[in-house]
């Protein structure tokens, strides 16, 4: 049976997660990885978790030679699941040319190896950010997206795009996007975890660099929006559920006789506030975390969340982790991490 599955930006947030999932699935990951967002160090913490070290090619997806050098001479590949991708909103809206270079480039490189190679099922990360402000709650599949307000975000719609037109000339690939509510938390262990680059611009791993007194203050970016509290709602999800949805979508893909292209939601369902995961940290991990309320961030949304019946009813997939849950984790992470800072 073909079992390996490359992984591209395997050494990442959630490519590391996925990799051990992938483990603990019977499937072989080969990760790929440019280091630019990542740690070897990462390597270490996905073999100490399951005890297998998997192979690992430090390329750049960008670049189609080095991706064929990789690919051409491994047999029995049955997936390729896409992380490589830059995925800061802010950084997007001043460097766009590049997000839509690395976003886009390296997805059109995985696809013409996956044509060439004949590797059928291809698993694509995609963001809740295509649907932009939302025009209703909780969001469908199947709905109109609003406007989109980054380069980030458009890169992950026009990946979605070409995936679609991909999979119409296709004669066999079975191709899936998953679009990813907000991940939070890190492996129980804590040997695995989110190492961001400088100064957090999410509000979880500010909140753990607050807590551990790296950070001063947390910044509450708006109290004034028509929610509950006034803060901003998302739909925080546990890394590690996250990671299995990716095995549910390369089972569901592997399954597939004929070609076929899916998107699916993968959240929670549920909406927590930005206040509410302040307070839930707080009580969980008994530590205050000092925060003020600023004035509204630009170009954050209000609210969003997940219909999710679609990944549970085709995917058998649901979230099995609660916000608790993740917020220990995050902080277990954290603090066996300050070597990082
Ligand atoms: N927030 C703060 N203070 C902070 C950081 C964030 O109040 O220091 C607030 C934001 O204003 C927002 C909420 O916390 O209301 C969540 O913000 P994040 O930056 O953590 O996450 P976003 O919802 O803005 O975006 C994230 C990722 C995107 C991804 C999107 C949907 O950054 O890459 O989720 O998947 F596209």
């Amino acid at each position: 049976m073909k079992n390996k599955v490359v992984v591209t930006g395997g050494l990442g947030y959630i490519g590391s997660h996925t990799v051990v999932a992938l483990l603990e699935n019977g499937y072989e990951p080969i990760i790929i990885d440019n280091l630019e967002n990542s740690s070897l160090e990462v390597i270490n913490g996905i073999f100490k978790i399951t005890g297998i070290k998997p192979s690992l090619h430090i390329i750049d997806c960008k670049v189609y030679i080095e991706l064929e050098t990789v690919i051409k001479n491994i047999e029995g590949i049955c997936g390729i699941i896409h992380f490589a991708a830059y995925k800061s909103v802010n950084e997007s809206i001043e460097k766009s040319y590049a997000y839509y270079e690395n976003n886009i480039l390296s997805l059109i490189n995985v696809i013409k190896i996956a044509d060439k190679y004949a590797i059928e099922n291809i698993v694509f990360s995609s963001s809740c950010t295509v649907y932009g402000n939302p025009l209703e709650q909780p969001v469908t599949e199947n709905m109109p997206f609003g406007e989109i307000t980054n380069p980030y975000g458009k890169s992950k719609m026009m990946c979605e795009e070409i995936l679609k037109d991909f999979y119409i000339s296709s004669a066999k690939h079975k191709v899936i996007s998953l679009r990813y509510f907000n991940p939070i938390g890190a492996h129980t262990t804590g040997l695995i975890g989110e190492l961001p680059n400088g100064i957090p611009n999410n509000l979880l791993p500010y909140i753990t660099k607050v807590a551990s007194g790296k950070l001063a203050k947390l910044k509450v970016f708006g109290n004034d929006y028509n929610t509950k509290d006034g803060t901003c709602m998302r739909d925080f999800i546990h890394v590690c559920d996250l990671a299995d949805a990716h095995i549910s979508a390369l089972n569901y893909a592997n399954s597939k006789e004929n070609k076929n292209y899916d998107v699916f939601n993968i959240g929670t369902g549920i909406p927590t506030s930005v206040l509410e995961l302040i307070t839930t940290f707080e009580k969980v991990n008994n530590i205050k975390i000092d925060y003020e309320f600023t004035k509204r961030r630009a170009g954050d949304i209000e609210s969003i969340y997940a219909k999710t019946d679609k990944a549970a009813e085709t995917l058998s997939w649901k979230s099995k982790r609660n916000i608790s849950q993740s917020l220990k984790d995050a902080w277990n992470w954290e603090l066996k991490n300050n070597k990082h800072d």
